[in-house]
């Protein structure tokens, strides 16, 4: 049976899947797949491992012959139309767990960083304009008794927490539903989103993006943000309205955003890159060794499951 991965993942995995015997295509670039080489490959592919720069859409999906499952290689899965894919008796499954702690990891470094102006730091002295220690120079903020808002408590917020709650934050938090664990871990409230976005100090989003997730933080709930805020994204960056964003950034009615998710990842938005304001990274929150492995195995056994007759290990459910 074929299995094709639209890019080079863990080696791990990779062998894994040869051991069972299973014939492996692997896209060789450096970069995303291009739509014509990807349609190829899925027309014939008992199962597709697709990235998350995958777009695994109705057109795509329509070309897959044979294929059972799609395995994502990320714990998000808004770039497959898992609709379309079940109603092809496809399987679909993702990687939730295994980069709870990277990302929660993460979003405390951007949380850090905006905190103590790191990025605007290391410029400085790059740039040979450190001379002397000052008083006054880059002065921040601390986390200890700071209030800490998390958006969206799944796995990854709540680790987020329980760490934001290690460096003295109160917790707050918004949520479709109570989470018991993390109140439990963290003395964690559960607040209206308005309540939530008028006291956080820092404001952390950890949703699923989906159809009714798209612009959820739009122009009104940006301008309930405090002054003094830190407005930190580590989930997608569609949750977002960029540009309403970038607005508030560029007046300053806010401290500062870090943002590891961006609307348009192929073709960052200019205007964010110059501002001082922001601590930008490229997508990384689940970039540690560990994670990435785990994330490679975790596809490559929903693979091997689903092949042969059995209950893949994470399948998404709408
Ligand atoms: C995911 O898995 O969805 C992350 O965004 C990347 O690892």
């Amino acid at each position: 049976m074929k299995v094709y991965i639209t890019r080079k993942i863990p080696q791990k995995a990779i062998d894994f899947l040869k051991e069972k015997k299973y014939s492996v295509s692997v896209y060789k670039e450096d970069k995303p797949v291009p739509r014509k080489e990807l349609i190829k490959h899925i027309r014939n592919a008992d199962a597709v491992i697709p990235l998350l720069t995958d777009n695994i859409d109705k057109e795509i999906i329509a070309q897959m012959k044979i294929c059972r499952v799609i395995a994502n290689y990320a714990v998000g899965f808004d770039n497959i139309d898992v609709k379309y894919a079940a109603s092809r008796n496809i399987i679909v499954t993702n990687t939730p767990g295994v980069l709870t702690d990277s990302t929660a990891d993460l979003t405390i470094s951007l949380a850090l960083s905006c905190a103590r102006r790191l990025p605007e730091a290391e410029k400085l002295l790059r740039d040979g304009k450190y001379t002397h220690w000052k008083p006054d120079l880059l002065l921040g903020i601390e986390l200890k008794g700071k209030i800490f808002g998390i958006l969206g408590a799944g796995r990854i917020g709540t680790a987020t927490a329980v760490r934001a709650k290690a460096f003295g934050c109160k917790i707050i938090y918004f949520s479709r539903s109570q989470n018991k664990l993390l109140e439990k871990r963290t003395g964690a409230k559960k607040v209206s989103l308005n309540t939530l976005l008028k006291n956080s100090d820092f404001l952390s989003v950890h949703l699923t993006s989906s159809s009714e997730t798209f612009h959820f933080i739009g122009r009104k709930e940006l301008s309930l943000l405090k002054k003094t805020s830190v407005f930190i994204n580590t989930s997608r960056g569609e949750i977002v309205d960029e540009k309403e964003l970038i607005k508030i950034l560029k007046k300053n009615k806010i401290r500062a955003a870090g943002l590891d998710v961006f609307e348009n990842e192929l073709n960052i938005n200019k205007e964010l890159l110059i501002l001082n304001n922001v601590v930008l990274l490229p997508h990384i929150g689940s970039a540690t060794q560990k994670a990435r492995t785990e994330m490679a195995m975790i596809a490559a056994r929903n693979v091997a499951a689903v092949l042969s007759g059995k209950k893949p290990l994470t399948e998404v459910k709408l």
